[in-house]
């Protein structure tokens, strides 16, 4: 039987999720955005050209692979048709093997305005969004109002339904935000040439995925986004609008749990954060510098320095239950070369009581929360594109154990370098 794998972020996203997939659907037949939209940013990097995903599923540069974005997406037609077009210059062809599920809702941009206005508001309190309109999209879908794929397939409906919409929005971007208006008009007329672009798409995807399941085909889901920006379990209201965890795959597929064989947790070797909320093991100093620097941590979607720190092993435990991970992948291990020492947060303290925190909830007082760290050497040999765990540096294996024996999950994969080559695999999936 064909083994089904889920891909989740355990830190606060860009763990390296876009590689992975990419790596892990070679033998695959379908790959499955599930949740999230046009907020996530996977890159991946293929004899030296790289590309960044936003919407699109990460193994469609598999060429026999087929792409499901799944009805948990909330879906930005613009964006698509962009990526789609961004895919075409560097000669990968997804048109004809790219479903879209019907029940999807949409991302139109009136929700991106409220996006920004909100944050604008916010000020120092703003979240730190992406700016891609994702958080209103979700609460149309939640208060039953959305517009969905579907309604693209009639143009009258359509026409009617986005008319008493933006009166909404508009009243509220007016009198609340003291922002211009949009017209829905014009919003009618940008979306109509994405209409025919995306019509041959629009599919009953979780009916697609049951009859793959049926047919014995493998599938890798794709999660987006990190277990602490999930908007359950992560650190509110510092967060994104879905489910960013295992959950959030069954809801936002149709596929319940049993179909998925295995649950790979990648973390980071060290942790980043990209927006604004709390994040434990933060630091400022030159170790920021080097993460920075070596690690390349700007955002892939908006370019933003992302905040860096060490392993957080007390969320990355939190995040193993979370999800049932069964492995783990851990990525950039060649972003430690040189460090002459390594830290791992294995619990934290609470500094107005003194009390020791071994494990993170959703309402801890993060304000007072100290990280109590376990200090092992680094190694000044280089990593970077090392294919088999014996040619790893015996610090870098010990590192790797540490973290299997804390968390009690193996680690199967380990990502040396950007390249799709630069990978070592310790279990066939
Ligand atoms: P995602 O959102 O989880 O897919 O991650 P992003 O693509 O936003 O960010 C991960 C970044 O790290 C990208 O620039 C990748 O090319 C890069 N990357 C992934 N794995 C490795 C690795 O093992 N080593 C190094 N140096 N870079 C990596
Ligand atoms: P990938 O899939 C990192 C963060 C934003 C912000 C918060 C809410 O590439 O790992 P949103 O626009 O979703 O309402 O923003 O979530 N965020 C991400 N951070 N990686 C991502 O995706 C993210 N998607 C959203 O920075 O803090
Ligand atoms: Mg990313």
């Amino acid at each position: 039987m064909n083994k089904n794998i889920a891909i989740l972020g355990t830190q606060w996203g860009d763990e390296g999720k876009g590689k992975i997939v990419d790596c892990l659907t070679k033998d695959a037949a379908y790959v499955v955005r599930c949740q999230g939209g046009h907020n996530a940013g996977h890159t991946l990097v293929v004899n030296g050209e790289k590309i960044i995903l936003h919407l699109i599923p990460s193994g469609l540069l598999h060429e026999n692979v087929i792409g499901v974005i799944a009805n948990g997406v909330v879906i930005s037609p613009s964006a698509l048709i962009e990526e789609i077009k961004m895919l075409e210059k560097h000669k990968i062809f997804i048109k004809n093997r790219l479903y879209i599920s019907n029940s999807a809702p949409l991302i139109l941009k009136y929700h991106i305005k409220m996006d920004i206005a909100r944050e604008k508001k916010l000020g120092f309190h703003a979240i730190g969004t992406t700016g891609r309109g994702i958080g209103p999209a979700y609460e149309d879908k939640i208060a039953r109002r959305a517009l969905r794929v579907s309604d693209l397939k009639d143009e009258k409906r359509l026409s009617e339904r986005l008319e008493k919409i933006v009166d909404y929005y508009n009243h509220q971007l007016v009198s609340f935000y003291k922002q211009k208006p949009v017209d829905y008009k014009k919003i009618l007329k940008d979306l109509l040439p994405s209409i025919d672009l995306i019509q041959d798409m629009i599919q009953d995807t979780t009916h697609i995925l049951h009859t793959a399941i049926k047919d014995n085909k493998k599938i890798v889901f794709e999660g987006a986004q990190g277990s602490f920006l999930d908007i359950d379990h992560g650190t509110y209201p510092y967060v994104t609008s879905s489910n960013t965890t295992i959950g959030g795959i069954c809801s936002g597929t149709g596929v319940g749990p049993k179909h998925l064989h295995c649950i790979i947790g990648i973390t980071k070797a060290y942790s980043t954060r990209v927006g604004n909320g709390p994040f434990p093991t933060e630091l400022f100093n030159n170790i920021d510098e080097h993460f920075s620097k070596k690690g390349n941590e700007f955002g892939s979607t908006t370019g933003r320095k992302r905040r860096t720190g060490w392993l957080d092993a007390v969320s990355l435990c939190r995040a193993v239950k979370l999800n049932s991970v069964s492995s783990l992948c851990v990525t950039k291990l060649d972003v430690l070369d040189g460090l002459k020492e390594i830290k791992i947060c294995t619990s934290y303290k609470d500094v107005s009581t003194s009390e020791k925190i071994l494990t993170v909830n959703t309402i801890n007082h993060w304000k007072n929360i100290k990280p109590i760290y376990e200090t092992y050497p680094g190694w000044n040999k280089k990593t970077l594109g090392i294919k088999t765990f014996e040619n790893l540096p015996c610090e870098a294996k010990n590192y790797l154990k540490r973290i299997e024996s804390i968390t009690k999950v193996p680690v199967d994969i380990i990502s040396t370098g950007p390249e799709r080559s630069d990978i070592i695999f310790l279990n066939n999936f």
